[in-house]
Parts: structure tokens; C-alpha cells; sequence
């Protein structure tokens, strides 16, 4: 990354601040000042020093988000704004992805990460990481769904799902449940209640593995993990 770049993304100034920084001869990079904005660093590795104070940055950043509707869970769109957009720029210059995706309509817990071992680990479907769903379903949800589900249901492309788990918390016109899946097939959930002839209408991931949606957050927020949570992420193995 550029150093006038990599200067202004971190908080010191404006990209043209930046560059009078550098100029002044303030800024050093592994012991050696640098007065060229346009050369490039890599902070993981270099070290980079502003009037003597090594600049802050990790090689991993971890952030839980409350996804909002209508925003796309990739890393940029031409047409739409995607939850990178919503991440402040010093969090931005870590160069994050969504970690899955959740549908443009989906809100809820989505990691954010740019710790590609991790994601690995936590999207391969061999690992079978469970995902918690609340959803709000146009029909009366039954206890032949919560068997249906348990065996799994056959989506609209003959494909058979594994196993998942339905929780009724409301039954009426209108239901609210819970479901766990261990898939992540593209809109399962959402084709897995049209399997048995029903419609979401809202959707939220409240769980993923070890990581619970934080609450707090208002919609379009974000936080980092504790390192706590960063620590359950890496040791879970699923039994
Ligand atoms: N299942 C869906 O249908 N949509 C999502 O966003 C996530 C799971």
C-alpha cells in the first residue's frame, strides 16, 4: 500500500496531510526516512515510525457486524453498497471480507475478517460449523417440519439438505423459529421452508459456531471480537 495511503487510512491526516508528513521528513520506515508518498509499504512487515512512534497495526483485524437490510454482503459492487463500505477506514485498511454470505434482505451476525485460514476453516462444509437462524415465517410452522427438518428437506434443485434443527418459538398465521443448519447452501434457508410450502419474511443469524450476535449492536454496527471470542473461533472443532 502507498505510504501517503496507508498514513491518511490510519487516521493521521488527510491523504495531502500525509504527504506534508512525509516531506517534513517525519516518517521513517524500518529505521530509514521516507519522504516518497507513492512508496510502498507492507505495515505487516515493515515498520513504519511517525516522529519517532511506531504506527499501530495488526496483521489481523476480527469485527462482528449487525448486518442492516439492503446491504450486500461482498467486499465492493458497482451498484450496491456492500458492508465494507459501512466499516470505518481505518478498519477498512486491513482490507476485510465477509466471512459467508447473508442475503441482501438477511440481517445479523456476519464476521468480518482478513484472517483467510480462519474463514476457510469456518465456511468449509466439512467442517459442518453450525448457523443459527431466527426467522419469521408467513404459516403456521408445525412439528412435521421440525421432523421434516431433522431429516432433511429436498430443495428446489433435487438437492437433499443435511439435517437441521427447528425450534418453534411462536406458532400462528405468522411463526417465529429458530433454526440450525450446518450447510451453507445459497438462500437455505429460505428454500428449505419453501421445501415444505412456506415463506421467511424475516430473517436474522443470531449464531455462528461459538460467536453470538452481540445485542448491543444496532443495525450497520460493528465491533471487534473480544479476544476471547477470536480464541473460541480458532479452537472450535465441531464434535
Ligand atoms: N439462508 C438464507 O436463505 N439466506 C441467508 O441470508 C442465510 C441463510
Amino acid at each position: 500500500m502507498r505510504l501517503d495511503k496507508l498514513l491518511a487510512n490510519l487516521g493521521y491526516g488527510s491523504r495531502k496531510e500525509a504527504k506534508q508528513l512525509l516531506k517534513n521528513g517525519a516518517v521513517q520506515v524500518d529505521g530509514v526516512v521516507v519522504k516518497d508518498a507513492k512508496q510502498h509499504v507492507d505495515p505487516a512487515v515493515q515498520t513504519v515510525t511517525l516522529n519517532g512512534e511506531t504506527i499501530e497495526y495488526k496483521e489481523f483485524v476480527y469485527l462482528m457486524m449487525n448486518k442492516p437490510p439492503g446491504v450486500l454482503s461482498a467486499t465492493e459492487d458497482p451498484s450496491s453498497e456492500t458492508v465494507i463500505d459501512l466499516l470505518e477506514l481505518e478498519d477498512q485498511v486491513y482490507e476485510p471480507f465477509p466471512v459467508g454470505r447473508l442475503d441482501k434482505d438477511t440481517e445479523g451476525l456476519l464476521l468480518i475478517t482478513n484472517d483467510g485460514q480462519l474463514a476457510h476453516r469456518l465456511l468449509s462444509p466439512k467442517k459442518h460449523v453450525p448457523k443459527t437462524y431466527f426467522a419469521v415465517i408467513d404459516g403456521e410452522v408445525t412439528k412435521d417440519d421440525i421432523l421434516a427438518f431433522a431429516q432433511g428437506v429436498v430443495l428446489d434443485d433435487g438437492y437433499e439438505t443435511k439435517p437441521g434443527e427447528l425450534v418453534i418459538l411462536k406458532s400462528g398465521i405468522r411463526s417465529d423459529i429458530e433454526l440450525t443448519i450446518t450447510e451453507g447452501k445459497f438462500h437455505q434457508v429460505k428454500r428449505m421452508f419453501e421445501a415444505v410450502g412456506k415463506r421467511v419474511v424475516y430473517l436474522q443469524r443470531i449464531s455462528m459456531g461459538p460467536l453470538k450476535l452481540d445485542e448491543t449492536l444496532e443495525l450497520g454496527e460493528y465491533r471487534e471480537l473480544t479476544e476471547e471470542e477470536v480464541e473460541q473461533l480458532k479452537d472450535y472443532q465441531v464434535k
